[in-house]
């Protein structure tokens, strides 16, 4: 990618978008494309032909999605479905019909089999049944890759996706109840110090692993692969590193000095029970994660107390 050629960021504003966008900028990148919601639905079919036949652009980064966490997802299935099917399929197809050299779609570690092997190989995907809490999530991430695969494949295009595991950052969605893991986290337990409450009560059992990334370093790896990788087959990116939600949980008590108890919820559905990445191909290409998950906490908590009141709570409405 040359500084001045035109780059689609879909998704700017959201977690992995705004991450991006800031890494390009950083980068010398001022030629990029940004498009809000408002101004470009990504779900309607003509208005995002219009826009590629218009615009043009050199180089697509999507990162636009219903996304959610368990329960939003578990709630809306259809709407996850649907919606995602049309955003990424209108995006990726006309991309391809009007000229884009490369295109970069995010998968998302969820969409591996339930009870995938760990640590959870690129090739495992589709080789087992999906997890029901996000099925309809999961099969239209999945029909994405598929279509930026083929599109490869049949066209010659550098059409690739990558598979990040669990994202957090400074703009992530803090929605007490539409949010993922960490940020739902830090909202309860901050409500609960705030309010002097002796103990807090958070959902599901506690026992499930996860890997997290800071979605500046997430960013990061979008840049690199943009840069430097162009093979057909998906990378997996994360940081090699699991915990448990109990850990991470008793980790942003600690961080936030609130002294209540933790009383885990296990009426609350859990999800996979594991879900760590094998990154054998993407460190083997030269790339790692820089930030700390307890640096990234760090800093997502500094932000929420300083603006917390400004922080995303975004619920759609269907
Ligand atoms: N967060 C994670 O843990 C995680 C993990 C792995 C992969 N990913 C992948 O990373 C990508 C971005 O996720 P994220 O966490 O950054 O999500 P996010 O914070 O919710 O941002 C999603 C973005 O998509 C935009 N969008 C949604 N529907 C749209 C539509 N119809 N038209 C135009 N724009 C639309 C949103 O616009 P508005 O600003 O208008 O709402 C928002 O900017 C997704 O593909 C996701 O699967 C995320």
């Amino acid at each position: 990618m040359k500084k001045n050629d035109k780059i689609f960021v879909a998704g700017h504003r959201g977690l992995v978008g705004s991450a991006v966008v800031q890494k390009l900028k950083n980068e010398g990148y001022d030629n990029l494309i940004l498009k809000t919601r408002n101004e470009l639905d990504l779900i309607n079919q003509a208005a995002v032909a219009a826009f590629f036949q218009n615009e043009r652009p050199d180089y697509v980064i999507l990162a636009a999605a219903h996304v959610g966490g368990i329960l939003a997802n578990l709630t809306y299935q259809a709407n996850f479905l649907y919606d995602n099917l049309m955003i990424q399929s209108n995006v990726i197809w006309n991309a391809h019909q009007y000229g884009v050299k490369k295109l970069l779609f995010l998968g998302s570690s969820c969409i591996y089999p339930r009870d995938c092997p760990q640590p959870i190989r690129e090739e495992y995907l589709l080789g087992g049944k999906l997890e029901s809490t996000n099925e309809g999530y999961a099969i239209a991430k999945i029909a994405g890759m598929k279509l930026c695969e083929k599109i490869y494949e049949q066209y010659s295009k550098q059409f690739i996706s990558c598979m990040p595991t669990n994202v957090y950052g400074t703009n992530d969605n803090f929605h007490p109840e539409h949010s993922h893991v960490i940020p739902g986290l830090i909202q309860k337990i901050h409500a609960a110090m705030i309010e002097n409450k002796p103990e807090v009560k958070l959902w599901g059992n506690g026992m499930v692993k996860r890997e997290f990334l800071y979605a500046d370093d997430l960013a990061d790896a979008i840049y690199f692969i943009m840069q430097y990788y162009e093979d057909k087959l998906f990378l997996n990116v994360g940081t090699g590193e699991e915990i448990t939600i109990k850990e991470v949980a008793h980790l942003i008590a600690e961080l936030l000095g609130y002294k209540g108890a933790l009383i885990f919820d296990k009426t609350h559905p859990d999800g996979t029970p594991r879900k760590l990445l094998d990154l054998t191909r993407l460190h083997a290409l030269g790339w790692k994660h820089k930030i700390s998950l307890k640096e990234g906490l760090g800093k997502v908590i500094d932000y929420y107390i300083t603006y917390g009141a400004n922080a995303r709570f975004s619920i759609t409405e269907w």
